[in-house]
């Protein structure tokens, strides 16, 4: 069954000797796409349990018939991105990386207008696609059905959907499966299609919440040469990837967050080693960047 992406977030290690080594070059890098100015990002959870320290006298009846519902009061604030500023170039392939909870997604989301800032400004030059079709996609309908609803949601009329249909079915290469129900296909499948939609426009600001993680060998491949291309035509990339390897690759530039600020902000090689070393136990977190 395909997932959704908040479930393809998986830990992929990919061996370095498998990938292109050097990584993209910055000849193409040009103006601002993206300005992020001391944003912060604060969810509200409405209904979070109260904890009382004295002991409720209700009945049996009472708690079971209030199961269920929001405690009234219970109300909690998690503050996920906490002063992020940076700028983000065209022709730029960023990479995002950081511990479970550190921020990444929110970040991702605020960038793409999912989320509204609590503070801060941010500036995007064009159209953001989150790769994140997958909230408009359907589990019960074919993938070819799919790949209308996802095309339409991206801006596409029904004509050029219709006019790009084999280009997308042909670069998710999932062959007759396209006819099947999407909850039908593996975490892969669902990943590879997804990916092949959400590209068919080549957007200006594209972001990559871990898609690429369940993708086979060839389908990275195929992946980064697409992601290559968009920054040639002047994009501007990000990628989430809890894999080092993978982020090495394809980025030239890497952002470190940690408890939603950055800590790091550079060349990948660098950036990258440092966050090895801190998940090895070998140093801590550098103190936060100011801008
Ligand atoms: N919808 C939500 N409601 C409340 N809190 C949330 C929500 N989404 C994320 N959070 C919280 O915000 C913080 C940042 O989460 P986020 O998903 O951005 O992290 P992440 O870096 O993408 O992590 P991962 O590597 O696990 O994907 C976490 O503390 C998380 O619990
Ligand atoms: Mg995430």
């Amino acid at each position: 069954m395909a997932a959704s992406n908040e479930d393809l977030e998986f830990d992929v290690e990919v061996d370095a000797e498998d990938l292109p080594q050097g990584g993209p070059t910055d000849s193409t890098m040009g103006a601002p796409s993206v300005i992020v100015n001391d944003l912060h990002v604060k969810y509200h959870v409405v209904g979070a349990k109260v904890r009382s320290s004295a002991p409720t006298k209700d009945s049996f009846l009472k708690k079971v018939l209030r199961r269920g519902k929001s405690v009234a009061g219970g109300h909690t604030t998690v503050h996920a991105v906490r002063g992020v500023s940076f700028v983000a170039h065209h022709g730029e392939s960023i990479g995002i990386i950081g511990t479970n909870g550190s921020g990444k997604s929110t970040l991702l989301k605020a960038v793409a207008g999912l989320l509204s800032p609590s503070e801060g400004e941010i500036y995007v030059s064009g159209v953001p696609s989150l790769l994140g079709v997958s909230a408009v996609l359907m589990q019960d309908l074919t993938g070819e059905r799919n790949v209308m609803i996802g095309g339409l949601a991206l801006g596409l009329s029904k004509d050029e959907v219709n006019e790009r249909f084999d280009d997308i079915a042909e670069f998710a290469g999932i062959g007759k499966a396209i006819r099947l129900p999407m909850k039908t296909y593996s975490a892969g499948m669902g990943a590879r299609l997804r990916f092949a939609i959400s590209t068919v426009s080549t957007p200006d600001v594209l972001m990559i919440d871990e898609a690429l993680a369940t993708g086979d060998a060839a389908f990275r491949q195929k992946s980064r040469d697409r992601i290559d291309e968009i920054r040639q035509e002047a994009g501007t990339v990000f990628v989430v990837a809890h894999s080092l390897a993978s982020i090495k690759a394809m980025c030239t530039r890497v952002i470190w967050l940690d408890k939603g600020q950055i800590v790091m902000d550079g060349d990948p090689a660098k950036v990258t080693r440092a966050y090895r070393e801190f998940t090895k136990g070998e140093r801590p977190v550098p103190e936060p960047v100011k801008k």
